[in-house]
């Protein structure tokens, strides 16, 4: 094997965020050798990262972030100088059913991964860094007013936000109880290519081609701030490689949309680019029960970020959403083979018991 100047372990990297992560590194830093773990659940698919799993400084492994001896293992083979964690269950709705599989993975695995760090690094932390991707909703619901700064107490409102801000806590007691070198950052609603088709955008988009009602929670009023995933994967690198250990930074897109209004525009895009009648695709639009303590609104300030290392979002709203429905139309092979059974059955019990 070719003799790389640095290792970095991504786990999650078959995931949405993960995949354009691992597909950033990988191309931007041939020669630095790019592992990539994970577990391969419902939301990991290596199809995601076809274009690029050829590359010689890529390397695949199937294994579960919680299994300490893989993890060691990967530690004692590889020289790895940097962890950039993005292996989660990361979907709300699932928390709600399943709290037990979001403590094993995003809390549990999260530890075991940072107790391998820490003994693997303890003769020398120099160079190291232990980099955990988090959440906006780690700070809990916002009102009409206001946004989430660094300074925002956490106060998680779900299962899965609990978990996230869980994890944080400890990434965050490593760093004071054993020095480990760590960064932080809280990101907001990412949208793009590859998104599984569980979250709204992408489940928007999926049901409007297959003329499915698309479920609207309650009113349809709770907003969220939206990011296009590549900016996203932009301000990683960016934090990786220039971010003060120790630091946490807030991303978001300063970019807020009611769910209602969100799902309006993704119609009129949709049926713009599918040649349908403008409407045609409103009429789908279906209000369902509301989501068990739903969050009504999340808004970052991402004055830390852009004023000390320089990044912004770059890519407008229209131009990402308008990219990422022609991605699913031109990628309904991709949806096909993730539409499995499993995915449908959950979709059942979500949807249409409601
Ligand atoms: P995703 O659900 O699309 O992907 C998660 C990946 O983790 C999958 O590839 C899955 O196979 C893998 N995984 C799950 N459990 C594992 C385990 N035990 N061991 C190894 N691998 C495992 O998630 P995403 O939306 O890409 O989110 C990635 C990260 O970014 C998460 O940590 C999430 O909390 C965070 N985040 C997501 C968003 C968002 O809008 N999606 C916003 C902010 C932060
Ligand atoms: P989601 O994409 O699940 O992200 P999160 O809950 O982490 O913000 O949901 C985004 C918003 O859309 C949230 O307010 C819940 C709402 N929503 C719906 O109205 N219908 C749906 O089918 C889904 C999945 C979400």
């Amino acid at each position: 094997m070719k003799k790389f100047d640095d290792t970095i372990l991504i786990t999650g990297g078959a995931g949405f965020i993960g995949s354009h992560v691992v597909r950033l590194f990988v191309t931007k830093y041939p020669e630095t050798l790019i592992i990539n773990l994970d577990k391969l659940t419902y939301a990991g698919n290596l199809e995601n990262l076809k274009d690029i799993e050829d590359r010689e400084n890529y390397l695949f492994i199937r294994g579960d972030i919680t299994d300490e001896k893989l993890v060691l293992s990967l530690f004692d083979k590889y020289p790895v100088s940097g962890v950039i964690h993005l292996a989660a269950e990361s979907h709300v709705d699932r928390s709600i059913i399943n709290p037990i599989t979001f403590i094993r993975t995003n809390v549990i695995g999260t530890v075991t991964l940072l107790n391998v760090c820490r003994d693997a690094w303890k003769d020398n932390y120099k160079g190291k860094c232990f980099y955990q991707i988090s959440t906006d909703e780690v700070y809990g619901s916002l009102g009409a007013e206001g946004y989430f700064t660094e300074e925002t107490p956490y106060d998680p409102q779900s299962p899965y936000s609990a978990s996230k801000a869980s994890a944080d806590h400890f990434v965050r007691a490593y760093g004071n109880t054993y020095a480990l070198p760590y960064l932080i950052t809280n990101c907001s609603n990412n949208y793009g290519p590859n998104q599984f088709p569980e979250k709204l955008i992408p489940l928007t988009i999926n049901n409007i081609l297959n003329n499915r009602p698309i479920p609207v929670y309650g009113k349809g009023e709770n907003i969220r701030d939206w990011l296009y995933v590549v900016d996203h994967a932009r301000a990683i690198d960016l934090v990786y490689h220039k971010g003060q250990k120790g630091e946490t930074y807030n991303i978001g897109g300063n970019n807020e949309w009611k769910n209602i209004d969100l799902v309006y525009k993704l119609c009129d895009i949709a049926d713009h680019l599918l040649g349908r009648e403008n409407g045609t695709s409103r009429k789908l639009i279906t209000f369902v029960k509301d989501r068990a303590g739903h969050d009504l609104r999340y808004a970052i300030d991402s004055s830390k970020i852009r004023n000390q290392l320089g990044w912004l979002p770059e890519t407008p709203f229209d131009k990402g959403l308008t990219y990422t429905i022609q991605w699913y139309l031109n990628n309904q092979e991709w949806l096909q083979h993730i539409l499995t059974g499993a995915y449908e059955k959950y979709y059942e019990q979500q949807y249409l018991k409601r």
